[in-house]
């Protein structure tokens, strides 16, 4: 079974930018745990990040043949893209949304997610730990 892993905006300078809040792992030592858990699971991952929308979408639609299921981080688009929800909506598999930090102790415009009304699961300041995580519960889901 494959796993699509998703990141959106500003996630390739993660270690970089403000590693206060994010920490300071870099995108590839996440990929690179995300690879080992997934192993430990009997799961593929295909691990992905892009600072375009349109390309978040094409992946999404790209799962729909690929995958079985979905973890997205999609940075700032979480709270603003209806055309990844949609895209979302077209996937038939288990999706979960994930964010680094914990996004409701942080500004109110970060609240809000579109993607939160097609996940299965939310996943929110657990840190990069939270990948781990999901991939976990996907493989629990997808068991079942
Ligand atoms: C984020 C939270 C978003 O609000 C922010 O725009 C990001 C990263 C997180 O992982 O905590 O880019 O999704």
């Amino acid at each position: 079974m494959t796993i699509y892993i998703l990141n959106g905006p500003n996630l390739n300078l993660l270690g970089q930018r403000q590693p206060e809040i994010y920490g300071h792992e870099t995108l590839a030592d996440v990929e690179a745990r995300c690879e080992t858990e997934a192993r430990d699971l009997g799961l593929e991952i295909r691990f992905l990040q892009s600072n375009h929308e349109g390309q978040l979408v094409d992946w999404i639609h790209e799962a729909r043949m690929a995958a079985q299921g979905i973890i997205i981080n999609a940075g700032a688009y979480t709270h603003t893209s209806v055309a990844i929800l949609d895209a979302l909506k077209a996937f038939d598999g288990p999706v979960i949304e994930l964010h680094i930090s914990n996004v409701h102790a942080r500004e109110s415009f970060r609240h809000h997610s579109y993607i939160s009304a097609r996940a299965d699961g939310v996943m929110a300041g657990f840190g990069t730990q939270g990948y781990e995580l999901a991939l976990q519960r996907l493989h629990r889901l997808l068991a079942a």
